[in-house]
């Protein structure tokens, strides 16, 4: 069966996916099977999307309600759930408005969008990212992300971006010019590796966009929607230091839909209407199946406490990944992250490896036999991104099949 459905792959599927020759059926909580019959803890979580696991009886059930109801509606009317959407993300940041879209790349299109607008009067236009930073594929995306073998082969670029080392504020600060307009950054870079902005470097962020009237740019794609143990990653950073700190435009995705396609812009209110009538849309954004998932899973989080579940089993795995590491440091050569945003710095060259891959890619298929989804990210870490409801016995389920991974691979 699988075999078949990787040929169908193979023949029909646009090749631009490095896929790992596993075929899901079905899931159900923080379990998957594949189409033999063969059950995975998932702990990549479907990088960082299903916050409330597989088949949750209640978005099931959501969605079903919904559909029967009222399935698209056209931006160019209104209805209760986008309303009710936009007011719970805003309740939790501050007084803005929100745009909403269908995936990370489109919200980073519109935070781009809204710098260059911001900035155009005064003919500004360049926006600082970070070396290694990922904002998503589109030909903006991938021109704001700093990495470059997203780029190679898609010249000429959007022009207007300076990549400048991440939690550096010096660099930053160099890399202004009369036509910055913008600073765009992840919380925690995801796709470079999990590395987490440090307090400084955030209230740094903000002392300087003030002081040059820059747009901070919030990428909350990957580390958002509680991941952290707070609604942003900004608010589990900085604690009670926050004071006043709040980014001028948030994206967010992947967690906001739990698996349903979408996603949002928050924007302060200060710049809300920077995009005004007419400046930017899209067909499906916001629609009606989308806002009544994501309403719901707000509920889900705020009544069950998942935030709090976040932080609690994190700090579970990141005490248990520091104690793997004393025992195995050929294998774990060190252990990052904020609650259920967790990366592992593998080590490679064993044996059993196929070392003309990444050592990442290599630990993430071994893990796979042993019956463990992880991600990979770069060319050595793996990262733990699971649902933000994930007990605290299925991660010490997922750390024994780790360690037994281990014990595989480095004997
Ligand atoms: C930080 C960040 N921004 C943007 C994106 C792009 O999101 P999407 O794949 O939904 O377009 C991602 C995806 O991994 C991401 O991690």
């Amino acid at each position: 069966m699988s075999k078949k459905i990787i040929e169908r792959f193979k023949q029909f599927v646009a090749p631009t996916y490095g896929r790992f020759p596993i075929t899901l059926d079905r899931g159900e909580g923080s379990y998957v099977w594949d189409t033999d019959g063969k059950r995975y803890l998932d702990l990549g979580g479907g990088i960082a999307v299903n916050c409330l696991g597989h088949a949750n009886a209640e978005i099931v059930q959501t969605l079903a309600d919904q559909s029967a109801k009222l399935m698209h509606c056209t931006n160019f009317y209104h209805f209760e759930g986008q309303a009710q959407l936009a007011e719970g993300l805003t309740n939790r940041l501050a007084q803005g408005r929100v745009f909403f879209g269908n995936s990370g790349a489109e919200a980073s299109e519109v935070i781009l969008k809204l710098a260059r607008r911001f900035g155009q009067e005064e003919g500004r236009f360049e926006i600082i990212t970070a070396e290694n930073s990922f904002h998503g594929r589109t030909i903006a995306g991938i021109s704001a992300s700093g990495q470059k073998k997203l780029k190679d082969g898609f010249a000429p670029l959007l022009q207007g971006f300076a990549h400048v080392p991440y939690n550096d504020i010096d660099a930053v600060r160099s890399a202004i010019t009369p036509a910055t307009v913008a600073v765009m950054i992840e919380g925690i870079q995801g796709e470079g590796g999990i590395h987490p902005a440090s307090k400084e470097y955030l209230l740094g962020l903000r002392a300087l966009c003030d002081e040059h009237n820059l747009l901070l740019l919030w990428d909350g794609v990957q580390c958002g929607h509680f991941r952290t143990g707070s609604f942003q990653s900004f608010q589990a950073i900085l604690g009670d230091q926050i004071g006043g700190f709040m980014p001028d435009a948030v994206s967010m995705a992947k967690a906001l839909g739990g698996g349903f396609p979408m996603s949002a812009v928050w924007i302060s209110e200060k710049h809300a209407d920077v995009l005004g009538p007419g400046t930017h849309g899209s067909t499906f954004g916001g629609n009606p199946l989308a806002c009544a998932v994501a309403n719901k899973i707000l509920e889900v989080i705020d009544r069950d406490d998942l935030a709090a579940n976040a932080k609690a089993i994190g700090q579970f795995f990141l005490d248990k990944l520091v104690r793997l590491r004393e025992k195995y440091p050929t294998a774990i050569r060190e252990v990052r992250g904020l609650g259920l945003m967790i990366g592992i710095e593998m080590g490679g060259g064993f044996g059993s490896f196929d070392n003309s891959k990444p050592a990442s890619v290599q630990w993430v298929f071994a893990l796979h036999e042993s019956g463990l989804l992880t991600i990979p990210a770069g060319s050595s870490v793996v990262r733990f991104l699971p649902p933000l409801n994930l007990t605290q016995q299925e991660a010490q389920d997922g750390l024994d099949l780790f360690e037994q991974t281990i014990q595989k691979v480095i004997e």
